[in-house]
């Protein structure tokens, strides 16, 4: 009896070894690679957050600068990046291809435009082989696009191996309320953790019915963004009561859809709710 205890003990043992010992293969040496931040911005706001990512992790920072820049209003941008995507022809950039080998870990920075990245770094992915890399998307937006674009990195950078990504969007960024350093810093810990993205949002309980209090943060968190025509539907909220998750009907740009809107909301009374992303 005794020598099959000392057995399961043993095998147990093992397993929980090799637990381990996948876990650690799966965790990103952040802590010890090299590592670069790469980022394209047009108007400085994922700038930002890239020197700030550069600075927590030690990272050498890389700025894909493209050889004619973008026209300076946004209509115009809209019509350049329309006519790049519809011929699928990607801009030039001053430098586009880089010596990748020293590193190990790329964090890959973009503006969400049209719901994935910005255009400059399709002709990066094109130019670059992330083989083996760790990578580690990060965006800003107006009002989301995290999820979808790092999607789409993950698949067209398919032999690197593609961690959490983060977002955040251009009016929090330049909020004086946001301290950008301690949420980058969060964002950081999760990665060591090895967390995955469906994890992230574990701290949300079952969905509820609205109650009057949810719809007024609701529509106080959209207010600035009644071009989205957002139509909440329910709401599952975290443990600490200061985040909301509302699934929502979407009615923009020519299509009506299903999408999550994610809101703060501080728990002092005058603290205002705001829009963290709305995402597909
Ligand atoms: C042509 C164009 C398209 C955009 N498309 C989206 C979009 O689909 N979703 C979104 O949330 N923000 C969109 N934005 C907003 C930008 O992602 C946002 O302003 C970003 O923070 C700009 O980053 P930058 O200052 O680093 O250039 C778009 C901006 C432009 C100019």
């Amino acid at each position: 009896m005794k020598k099959v205890l000392t057995i399961a003990a043993a095998v147990t043992f093992l397993f929980a070894c090799n637990e381990n010992q996948e876990k650690t293969n799966e965790q990103p040496s952040l802590t010890t690679g090299k590592s670069a931040v790469i980022f394209y911005s047009q108007t400085g706001t994922t700038a930002l957050v890239a020197r700030e990512l550069a600075k927590q992790t030690h990272a050498e920072l890389v700025e894909l600068q493209m050889t004619t820049p973008y026209p300076s209003t946004y209509d115009s941008t809209v019509s350049a990046v329309r006519i790049e995507r519809e011929n699928k022809s990607w801009p030039a950039l001053q430098k586009a291809r880089f010596d990748l080998s020293k590193f190990d870990t790329l964090y890959v920075g973009y503006p969400v435009i049209f719901g994935t990245f910005a255009p400059p770094l399709y002709t990066f992915l094109d130019s670059n082989e992330l083989s083996g890399k760790y990578l580690v998307p990060f965006c800003t937006y107006g009002s989301g696009g995290r999820k979808s674009s790092s999607r789409e990195l993950a698949s067209l950078a398919s032999n690197a191996r593609s961690l959490l990504s983060f977002g955040i969007s251009k009016r929090r960024v330049l909020s004086p309320n946001t301290d950008l350093t301690k949420e980058i810093r969060n964002f950081l810990n999760l990665v060591r953790a090895g967390i995955q993205e469906e994890e992230r949002l574990a701290s949300f309980g079952d969905s509820q019915e609205l109650s009057g209090k949810d719809s007024s943060v609701f529509a106080s968190a959209v207010k600035e963004y009644a071009y989205l025509n957002l139509q909440p539907i329910r709401v599952a909220k975290d443990s600490a009561g200061t985040g909301f998750l509302f699934s929502c009907r979407m009615r923009a740009f020519g299509a009506e859809e299903n999408v999550t809107v994610q809101v703060f909301k501080s728990l002092s009374e005058n603290g205002e709710a705001e829009l963290i992303a709305v995402e597909k």
